[in-house]
């Protein structure tokens, strides 16, 4: 494996009932609190009313910045910085899905950044420094409640791009299995090919022995194909979504990837999709991901053969490597068919005619990817394969 420096400051706070732990929390950071939300679940859930209530014990002065978008917008994120200054925020809380978090990173590093935020979400500027955040999550996904990770959409120039910082890790976040119970059937399913798609964009690396690292990504996914098909059909079970919680944060939290980096060609190529037509992120993933398999097998097929027998249980006898290999491949489309993800660009509605100005869009800042470098030949190859 490579050297490497683990360090997630984040404390995770995961359990029923544990969003009383918000009463210990916020009052450390501040009483001038900016709540962030998305378009309404957390108030059809009841969240909102809770969250306002311990907020409102503790005195808070309390602003509010909501209808924060799925695939958040860099709109949305300036609106959020500008009630930081003119409100003198102390501390932010983002109660909602990945979006809600993102969207609340950018905020929260935007408002101690002098110049406008496209400049460190596009790498043209360094962030400095942040206001502090929590996070109360509601949906299985991103795993950006315990990581530094944002991605924001520039709806105007059709740009959508993750960014990271040493300042955008939240202060804690507060997990609780109930309040994702009401995510309805293809957000659920979206977001566990999410953390599925986190695990193998670890997985393909090109680092030499991480026999350990291995075998703690095969284990995440082999929950979540145990788990999936039953959440799918039995939505509001409390232990299957404590499971899927728990997959999704452990998915991309930096706990299974020490020691290599990993690839994270097909999420460049999927935002590029949604920069364009502003699908679902899991969804996007579904369609590409066994794609880009199929076009980066040579690179080793032995890391796919490992992948095809020990997560998907695939017979080798008698065949070669390749074909184990592929039939991997095979077996996870099959799977994420099963569960109700979908698996071509036309499940969308996306024809051939922008596949081009996605290609741009993915290659937007140069070549890609850690296990496999894509150029625009690669891409456009990818995408083809994925009509
Ligand atoms: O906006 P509201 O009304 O809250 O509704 C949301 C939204 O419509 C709804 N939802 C969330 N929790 C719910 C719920 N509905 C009912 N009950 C609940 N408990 O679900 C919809 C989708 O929410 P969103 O936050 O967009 O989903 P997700 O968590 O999948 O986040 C997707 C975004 O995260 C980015 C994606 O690109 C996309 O922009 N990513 C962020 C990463 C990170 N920060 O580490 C990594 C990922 O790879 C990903 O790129
Ligand atoms: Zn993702």
């Amino acid at each position: 494996m490579d050297d490497f420096i683990f360090h997630n400051p984040t404390k995770l706070i995961f359990g029923k009932g544990q969003l009383a732990q918000l009463k210990k929390e916020v009052p450390k950071y501040g009483r001038r609190v900016l709540l962030v939300y998305g378009g309404g679940s957390i108030k059809r859930s009841g969240l909102y009313d809770q969250v306002r209530s311990i907020l409102d014990d503790l005195h808070a002065e309390v602003y509010e910045l909501s209808g924060v978008e799925p695939n958040p917008r860099l709109t949305t994120v300036k609106r959020g910085i500008d009630i930081c200054a003119t409100e003198d925020i102390q501390f932010l809380l983002a109660v909602g899905g990945g979006s809600v978090i993102d969207a609340t990173k950018a905020i929260a590093v935007g408002a101690c950044f002098d110049g406008d935020p496209w400049d460190f979400i596009t790498r043209k500027g360094t962030p400095v420094d942040a206001l502090p955040f929590g996070t109360v999550l509601t949906l299985a996904a991103t795993g950006s409640e315990m990581n530094p990770n944002s991605v924001i959409t520039n709806w105007d120039t059709h740009e959508k791009y993750g960014w990271s910082s040493a300042y955008s890790y939240p202060s804690f976040s507060i997990l609780d299995p109930t309040f994702t119970e009401t995510v309805p059937k293809n957000q659920t399913i979206y977001g566990m090919v999410d953390m599925m798609a986190h695990v193998f964009e670890h997985y393909f690396h090109r680092a030499p022995h991480t026999p350990l690292q291995d075998r703690l990504c095969e284990s995440i996914l082999q929950t979540v194909i145990e788990t999936a098909p039953k959440m799918v059909a039995d939505l509001e079970n409390y232990q299957l979504r404590e499971t899927i919680l728990y997959c999704g944060t452990m998915a991309l939290n930096g706990m299974v990837s020490m020691g290599f980096s990993g690839d994270w060609g097909s999420h460049n190529i999927e935002h590029a999709i949604s920069a364009v037509y502003d699908i679902p992120h899991g969804g996007g993933l579904a369609i590409i991901f066994p794609n880009w398999m199929k076009h980066t097998l040579d690179e080793n097929v032995g890391r796919y053969k490992q992948l095809a027998e020990r997560v998907f249980h695939i017979d080798a006898s008698g065949k070669s490597d390749r074909e184990v290999a592929e039939a991997g491949i095979d077996a996870l489309r099959a799977f994420w068919t099963h569960i109700g993800a979908p698996s071509t660009l036309a499940d969308y509605g996306i024809d051939e005619s922008k596949l081009d100005l996605i290609a741009d869009r993915a290659m937007a800042r140069g070549e890609f990817g850690g296990f496999k470098k894509l150029n625009k030949a690669d891409v456009l190859a990818i995408l083809q394969a994925s009509r």
